[in-house]
């Protein structure tokens, strides 16, 4: 961890020959913020960063797609096909919109809920965990990174993002219920690097405080005692501001953003290096 973020940054992506490190932020539990960080991650890579990014929107209720464009309102240029048109093509390239030249989207549609019933007539059952990893496979080129957002699901639209990914992130918050749904989640994660994907690396839990109480601090220790290596030591905490971004997009020049965005911008910062300390 003793590297510095921009040599991280350097040495993990290299501008001539790009091949994007794909990550998904995923866990069983809904609500936990898991399309929140998805959207703020993506800002700080393309926007403070400056690397070029691939979000893919894998929920049919595309929350992450809505979410993107209240932060950046007219995407530069809108997909010829929606998500579910490219797989059935077999190629995601017109499936891709261009929100501004460092961000690009693969937006979430309610036809989506067609995934499972392609794979099933048309595909052999392979499919419910290979398609992705083999659609995105040309793509990497063009990016740094690609982040799936999910549903809370052990179905095909989260096998899918799983095997097709490097590295998975857990944003978990601090309570009961959660922190037993965190040992499960991991399970199935070791499950799927054992059968599917020997190259994911579980990259983090990011805790998510809740209420910053006796009882969520309890629980975030016991995070830290039960999963030291793979714990953040950067936290998120609920937060005002987040949830108005939620409903306005993101912004940098209201009360708090400043504040808020560093606290992402320090997950951001422990997700590269942790990355880096992986590969390097
Ligand atoms: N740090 C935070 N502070 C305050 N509110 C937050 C924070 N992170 C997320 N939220 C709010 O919590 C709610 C759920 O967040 P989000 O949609 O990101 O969760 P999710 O895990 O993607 O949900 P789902 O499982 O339904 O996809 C939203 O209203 C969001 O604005
Ligand atoms: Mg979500």
């Amino acid at each position: 961890m003793a590297r510095s973020i921009n040599r991280s940054l350097n040495e993990l992506f290299d501008e001539n020959e790009k091949k994007a490190r794909v990550i998904t932020i995923a866990n069983f539990k809904g609500g936990v913020g898991k399309s929140t960080l998805n959207s703020i991650l993506a800002y700080i890579a393309t926007q403070k960063y400056g690397l070029k990014v691939l979000q893919i929107d894998s929920d049919p209720q595309m929350n992450l797609t809505k979410k993107m464009y209240r932060t950046f309102k007219e995407p530069y240029k809108k997909a010829e096909k929606s998500f579910i048109e490219g797989i059935q093509a077999e190629d995601l390239s017109k499936s891709i919109t261009i929100v501004n030249n460092k961000l690009d989207i693969i937006e979430g549609a309610w036809d989506m809920a067609l995934l499972t019933n392609h794979i099933h007539k048309n595909l052999n059952s392979e499919a419910d965990y290979y398609l992705y990893q083999y659609l995105i496979e040309p793509l990497k080129e063009n990016y740094n990174l690609i982040l799936f957002d999910v549903i809370p699901t052990t179905t095909a639209y989260t096998n899918n993002c799983v095997v097709a990914s490097d590295y998975a992130l857990m944003p978990t918050q601090t309570e009961e219920d959660a922190y037993d749904n965190t040992k499960t989640y991991i399970d199935y994660l070791i499950t799927m690097k054992r059968d599917y994907n020997p190259n994911l690396e579980l990259i983090g839990i990011i805790p998510y405080l809740v209420a910053n109480d006796m009882v969520d601090r309890k629980l975030l220790k016991k995070y830290q005692n039960e999963y030291p290596e793979i714990t953040f030591n950067n936290l998120i905490k609920r937060s005002a501001r987040v949830k108005t971004w939620g409903l306005e997009g993101i912004t940098e020049d209201r009360t708090y953003d400043k504040k808020t965005l560093k606290m992402y911008d320090l997950v951001f910062q422990e997700m590269i290096k942790r990355m880096a300390g992986i590969e390097l």
